[in-house]
């Protein structure tokens, strides 16, 4: 049984079978300098309890440092018979320091409570890096919503015209939740910062080592409270697996509205030849598969989610090796937001917006009637029968085949003798954004502070 963990109970090796349904290297390798630094932390943590001499100790973390750089290098590679990332580390570092020495790292420590710290190493190096790349994109559509100050959207629910907003409310509506999302990023690093190192299989260890001493090495807050919890839980993989879900499902929502608004029958928008794609057939094609990734991968984001919880749910305390299956999942969503948050960035600030276009259509579908029925209010009519003369001009106007600001001064007295002239003075897109003040409203002076507390926000978090 060469090289493997166990051997001294056996009385033969792993079949082919096991082996190859065993082995995990080809993903877990990616923890291989984590797995370094956790050897490192475990060599100080023996050489303090008095199980390595000062001169052990140098020459472990010496040894431990060559490998780390046969590592960066790709010389160090995990072998057939390796069953995973921690296995094949002590055989690397045997080779290096020696039998004797290498041997002695093992105490204390199990692969289960190390791959429990790993695996929350690595997700807070990677939170950091999808935290930024976020930013990045919250600051590319703010700068879009600061370059179209003024602009008109015909703003929709149900996907049909409502009220016109502004362009730049529309963009910000798509930060907010990316901002949130860098939020719970943040929260979710108070959880993540536990350190599992030192619960070794289930129960701890007896040799007095200092779990706080390795946690605080590993830039980890603290170290579990119980060991079994800290060996057989996986909530802060699966949480993080649903923060990386949210993010994709947020920018599936923004994908789907560029793919829309990039119909010829929208005409909203022009995507940047850097960031959209032809066909291999249709020549004069331009498609935008980069917001169809972001929607695609949502859906991957999601499986990968539900998948861990479903791994998760009614396993038995503590270790089950089923806990292995959290790997593949989680590193998937993390590459793939990856990925897709710079092109997603790219895509948004190299848009083009057809401002005309959009504030030519924003007046259609009679999307001031609310304006209508507001200005009755004001005029001491109960909401109530003001929406019911709004919805009867609406009727009126749509048999007519004009728009409200085109029904004259008969045409209004005869919907009701409360529509007096005046209340064209708000059949203005214009007029109608800019009266819709109120805090969170779409008026230009509320857009622009919400932008200013969006920055402020965003770079907080
Ligand atoms: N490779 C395992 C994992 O990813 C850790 C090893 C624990 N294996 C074991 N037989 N106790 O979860």
């Amino acid at each position: 049984n060469d090289g493997a963990l166990w051997g001294g109970r056996f009385a033969s090796g792993p079949s082919p079978a096991l082996e190859a349904l065993s082995r995990s290297t080809h993903f877990d390798w990616k923890l291989a300098l984590y797995d370094i630094r956790g050897s490192h932390a475990h060599t100080t943590a023996l050489e303090r309890a008095g199980y390595l001499s000062a001169d052990d100790a140098r020459e472990m973390h010496a040894g431990l440092e060559r490998l780390a750089q046969k590592v960066r290098s790709g010389e160090a590679q995990p072998r057939q018979a390796d069953e995973d990332v921690h296995g094949a580390m002590e055989q690397l570092l045997l080779d290096e320091v020696g039998q004797e020495l290498g041997g002695r790292l093992r105490a204390g420590r199990s692969r289960n409570d190390q791959i429990a710290t790993f695996v929350r190493m690595y997700l807070i190096d990677h939170a950091e890096v999808i935290g930024r790349e976020l930013l990045q994109l919250i600051d590319a559509i703010v700068a879009q919503a600061e370059a179209h100050p003024e602009a008109i959207l015909p703003g929709r629910t149900h996907l049909q015209h409502a009220q016109p907003v502004l362009l730049a409310h529309q963009l910000q509506a798509h930060a907010w939740p990316l901002v949130r999302d860098i939020e719970r990023l943040r929260d979710w690093r108070e959880r993540a910062g536990v350190s599992p190192y030192g619960g070794g299989a289930l129960a701890g260890s007896t040799l007095g080592l200092d779990p706080a001493l390795v946690a605080s090495e590993l830039g980890l807050d603290r170290p579990a409270e119980n060991s079994i919890d800290a060996t057989a839980s996986r909530d802060v993989v699966a949480e993080f697996a649903f923060i990386a879900a949210q993010i994709g499902i947020d920018l599936s929502r923004m994908a789907e509205e560029i793919i829309i608004w990039n119909t010829r029958e929208f005409d909203f928008v022009t995507l940047d030849d850097g960031y959209s794609t032809g066909s291999s057939i249709m020549p004069q094609k331009k498609n935008p598969d980069i917001a169809e990734l972001a929607r695609g991968k949502s859906g991957r984001l999601i499986g990968n989610l539900t998948g861990l919880l479903a791994t998760l749910k009614a396993l038995p305390l503590a270790y089950n090796r089923d806990l292995q299956e959290d790997k593949e999942p989680i590193f998937d969503s993390v590459e793939q937001l990856e990925l897709l948050l710079p092109a997603f960035t790219g895509m948004v600030a190299t848009l083009r917006f057809h401002t005309e276009r959009m504030a030519e259509l924003a007046p259609e579908g009679f999307s001031l009637a609310t304006d209508v029925a507001e200005w009755l209010v004001k005029t001491g009519v109960p909401f109530r029968d003001a929406h019911e003369i709004s919805g009867a001009l609406v009727r009126a106007c749509e048999d007519r085949g004009i728009g409200l600001e085109e029904a004259d001064d008969a045409l209004l007295t005869d919907v009701s003798e409360h529509l007096k002239p005046g209340v064209r003075e708000v059949l203005t897109i214009e007029g109608s954004v800019a009266s819709r003040s109120g805090v969170g409203g779409t008026a230009p002076v509320r857009v622009t502070e919400q932008r200013a507390e969006l920055a402020t926000r965003a770079q907080a978090a």
